[in-house]
């Protein structure tokens, strides 16, 4: 059986991970030990098999006698232990949400309705890192996979919608207080249908504005408001969001050799846990608006083509809709005005399902095929 060691399973993603691996019974016929960072030696949480007692999450030792880590205990977390373990001649399985190693040559970035025979081709060579991908590429490709499996992707752009869970679950809360905070200061006016809503509109961007307004996470109002960068400044001008889509993307294929040029601009909105995006595909070709829909529709089991319609979208193809769930709604799919090759789609998925938690899930099941 295999000895499976978790860490960061009590924060967001390794939460949502855990819920998963539960609902499909997924701790039967492994060994699960769970390891922590601050409650050495406490009972092991309730996953309805037996696990010991909680290990340290730095123990060397005890890492080295797994056969497979799962970490969404962050970055730094594998900054500081992944080197060491492998320097130490551990040859186990690493499975990690964060983004540290995903551009290393020894990582493979999972996605497997996407990628499975680029993951089954590291794994014939022996890889041992697997790596989740950043959150929009991965829900991009979920939606569009359909399109780079016929390779008819001459070049896209992305316009992301991003919800507040990218950035943590305080910033989830933020956002719900910046809400609160945002109704609060026109309350009494609300009551009154007759009040005048140019007053109410003064009020409401006064108090974005004021100093009381909470803004320690996010830096700057997002409830009424958007955000549009998303992490640190490249020297070239993207954000590192925005780079990500490019050389995750390509990776994720293995198109390393011919790589499909994606760009875009990233965007923080007051969603909570599902991420948007806006897509212009420039097309190799003219091809039928239905043997796209086809294409995209068939790809994996998740996706489903929304109509192009107005009450189809706004029922289907919202945060309010995917939130919670597996499903990846692909929609506004029409031809531009630009020519037969230019189309425009439109997705949702949430990020903490096949945005972080799901391929890492899945990655650890095919290591048990
Ligand atoms: N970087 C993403 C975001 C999170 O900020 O929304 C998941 O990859």
């Amino acid at each position: 059986m295999l000895k499976v060691g978790f860490v960061g399973w009590r924060g967001m993603v390794g939460s949502v991970l855990m819920q998963r691996m539960q609902e499909d019974g997924d701790f039967n016929g492994i060994e699960p030990i769970f390891f922590t960072t601050s409650q050495v030696g406490q009972p092991g949480p309730d996953i309805g098999v037996d696990v010991p007692p909680l290990k340290d999450a730095f123990a060397l030792e005890d890492l080295k006698a797994l056969d497979v880590i799962v970490t969404c205990q962050g970055g730094d977390y594998t900054k500081e232990v992944y080197a060491d373990l492998r320097k130490n001649g551990w040859q186990g399985y690493w499975i990690d949400a964060a983004s540290t190693l995903r551009m290393e040559d020894e990582a493979t970035i999972v996605l497997d309705p996407v990628n499975r025979k680029v993951i089954d081709a590291q794994l014939a060579k022996g890889a041992k890192t697997f790596v989740g991908g950043n959150c929009t590429v991965s829900l991009m490709l979920m939606g569009l996979g359909g399109l780079f499996e016929a390779d008819m992707v001459e070049w896209m752009t992305s316009m992301t919608y991003q919800a507040a869970s990218g950035s943590g679950a305080k910033h989830m809360r933020e956002l719900l207080n910046q809400m609160g905070q945002l109704r609060d200061s026109v309350g009494e006016e609300l009551k009154d249908t007759s009040s005048a809503i140019l007053d109410i509109d003064r009020k409401v961007t006064a108090a974005m504005r004021g100093g009381d307004f909470l803004t320690d996470n996010f830096g700057a109002p997002l409830a009424g408001s958007l955000l549009p960068w998303i992490d640190t400044k490249l020297e070239n001008g993207q954000s590192r969001e925005e780079w990500k889509g490019f050389v995750e993307t390509n990776k994720i294929l293995g198109r390393g050799e011919s790589p499909v040029p994606i760009d875009g601009l990233c965007v923080r909105i007051g969603a909570m846990r599902s991420h948007s995006q806006a897509f212009t595909i420039k097309l190799k070709q003219d091809v039928p608006l239905d043997e796209i829909e086809d294409r995209i529709a068939k790809h994996n089991e998740w996706v489903n083509v929304i109509p192009n319609d107005k009450d189809a979208t706004v029922a289907g193809l919202t945060p309010a809709a995917a939130t919670g769930t597996l499903n990846i709604p692909v929609g506004r799919l029409r031809k531009l005005n630009m020519g037969g090759e230019y189309l425009s789609a439109f997705s949702v998925g949430d990020q903490l399902l096949w945005g972080a938690a799901e391929p890492l899930k899945r990655m650890l099941k095919i290591l048990r095929e």
